[in-house]
């Protein structure tokens, strides 16, 4: 399997309009694929401007916002392309659509780095940031998976909620967490509150 690397997609529309949406980038021969599933504004977007940012946030609730109808974060301009980047990061990479591979249900967009740029010191890892992206990813396949397999996931990644977590990450948490208890049809929380000792 090739390295995945979760980022905040920044695209443009034909009107200028910015559309802001966590995607996995497919590393592939030091170039790095972009694939939407159908359908997609960021596949609108790509066709209209074939160029996107890929930023790493400093706050995990734009990602969780992202997935849950909270898409107003703040932008600054790109340095190369002409499009934006998500303000508040750790850094931000530039690219370049120089290929598409055509497909029904997923279009893979190659993209060619043409500028990164880091913008505050990275000073460690945190499991409750890992844990809200996790849950992130699995409030955008409820769909596609059985529930029971959704609340055992979602249980295992309350624990490092419990134990790591700061203001932002159980705010983040908690957004996914009423996704995913709407999409079950439930009233209350997903889970009962975890208890920190797993
Ligand atoms: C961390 C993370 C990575 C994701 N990676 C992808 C991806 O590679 N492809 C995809 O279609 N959706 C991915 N998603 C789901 C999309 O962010 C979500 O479905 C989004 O609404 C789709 O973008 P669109 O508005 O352009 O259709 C990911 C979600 C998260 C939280």
């Amino acid at each position: 399997m090739p390295l995945i690397l979760e980022t905040v997609v920044t695209t443009r529309s034909a009107e200028g309009d910015v559309h802001l949406v966590p995607f996995g980038l497919i590393e592939d021969g030091g170039e790095w694929i972009l694939a939407p599933f159908r359908p997609s504004p960021t596949i609108l977007n790509l066709e209209a401007n074939p160029v996107f940012a890929a930023s790493s946030p400093r706050d995990i609730r734009v990602i969780a916002g992202a997935v849950t109808g909270r898409r107003e974060w703040a932008t600054l301009p790109c340095a190369v392309i002409p499009g934006v980047r998500l303000a508040e990061s750790f850094g931000h990479a530039e690219f370049e659509v120089v290929a598409v591979e055509e497909d029904e249900t997923r279009p893979r967009y190659r993209g060619r780095m043409v500028h990164r740029e880091s913008h505050t010191p990275f000073i460690g890892y945190n499991r409750a940031q890992g844990a809200v992206l996790e849950a992130a990813i699995l409030s955008t396949r409820l769909t596609m998976l059985e529930p029971e397999k959704i609340l055992t996931e979602m249980a295992y990644h309350a624990i490092a909620i419990s134990k790591t977590a700061g203001p932002a990450e159980r705010e983040a948490w908690s957004w996914i967490e009423d996704k995913v208890a709407a999409a079950l049809g439930r009233d209350g929380p997903v889970l009962a509150q975890p208890d920190a000792a797993g």
